[in-house]
């Protein structure tokens, strides 16, 4: 049995969402985790995950293990109560800790070929609210934005603890990704915004409404079918997560070169220090663009186009 999930960036409001302001997030088709699981000859349940080198057997692992909690918490609700005997292959093209989902596109995938092998089907709710719980193992507080965006695999306008909703994308739209190639851990810049917050709360609450602003602006723009507004409310978000000091030189320098390469806006996508920018783009620019970046250090580029439609999941 087989599943796929794709990553995520946040256009807008990251680390805001976490202090319940509205955020932006679209699939990215390009880079995804596939999973397979198949009847086993051996004793157990064998886990193949080359992309965070583990080769285990479940039982070896803490049953807090992002990956294992999953496989553990689709057995509960499969009513799975022995042991069986399974060979899980997970593939993933998305890198991990640089903002583009890995994690909850993991779990996606996992959930969605382990229940169908026991031909139990699960909702899409029910779906993200399994990813959301194994989401608070990787990131502590999460805001569950992840799970949501690669559940659904749309366009999702999103607010902490309340029903996610879809928006429209009135006209497509080009943004190119570029990777720092550092990884860097979301609980720790999530947990290092928090200590901030709490010391300058005024000061913090005050960036958290302007990036709210700038969120409901910008889906307003892309709804209408004016994508090409929301280049300057990059910048201005990216601004705005400097002063939540989640920026980092590398991140700069890229957004930086983004912009000098013609690109409408720029600004980092995810938790930040590292991981990935993203940069709105006209079409024709996006190759020069994306050439900008990996001359400028970035470890690749991705380019992709922002529609409605996103590509179907297995
Ligand atoms: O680093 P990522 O892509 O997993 O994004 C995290 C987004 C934050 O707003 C920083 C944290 C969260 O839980 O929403």
């Amino acid at each position: 049995m087989k599943a796929s999930a794709p990553g995520k960036i946040i256009l807008f409001g990251e680390h805001a969402v976490v202090y319940n302001r509205p955020a932006l997030a679209v699939p990215v088709t390009q880079v995804h985790v596939d999973v397979e699981v198949l009847d086993s000859p051996r004793k157990g349940v064998f886990i193949h995950a080359p992309g965070i080198d583990l080769h285990a057997e479940l039982n070896s692992l803490p049953a807090n293990h992002p990956v294992a909690s999953v496989i553990l918490k689709v057995f509960k609700l499969c009513g799975i109560s022995q042991t069986p005997d399974l060979e899980i292959n997970i593939l993933s093209t998305i890198p991990v800790a640089s903002g583009l989902g890995s994690g909850a596109a993991v779990s996606v995938a996992l959930i969605r070929a382990l229940s169908s092998y026991y031909l139990h089907s699960l909702s899409d709710n029910e779906t993200d609210e399994l990813a959301f719980e194994v989401e608070k193992l990787h990131h502590g507080t999460p805001s569950g934005i992840d799970n949501t965006v690669i559940t659904y695999n749309k366009p999702v306008y999103f607010i902490k603890g309340q029903p996610m909703e879809i928006f429209k994308v009135g006209r497509p739209f080009t943004i190119v990704i570029g990777d720092t190639g550092i990884s860097a851990l979301t609980k720790e810049s999530v947990g290092d915004v928090r200590s901030l917050w709490l010391r300058d709360t005024v000061n913090f609450e005050n960036y958290f409404n302007e990036i709210a602003q700038i969120a409901l602006i910008a889906r307003r723009s892309i709804e209408s079918g004016r994508p090409e507004l929301i280049g300057e409310l990059m910048d201005q978000n990216h601004a705005l997560l400097q002063n939540l000091t989640v920026s980092s030189p590398e991140l700069d320098r890229l957004v930086e070169a983004a912009r000098s390469a013609g690109a409408l806006g720029a600004k980092l996508s995810g938790g930040g220090r590292g991981g990935n920018m993203i940069a709105l783009v006209e079409q024709p620019k996006a190759e020069s663009v994306a050439d900008a970046l990996i001359s400028t250090g970035a470890k690749r580029a991705i380019i992709t186009e922002i529609s409605q439609e996103s590509a179907p999941q297995e």
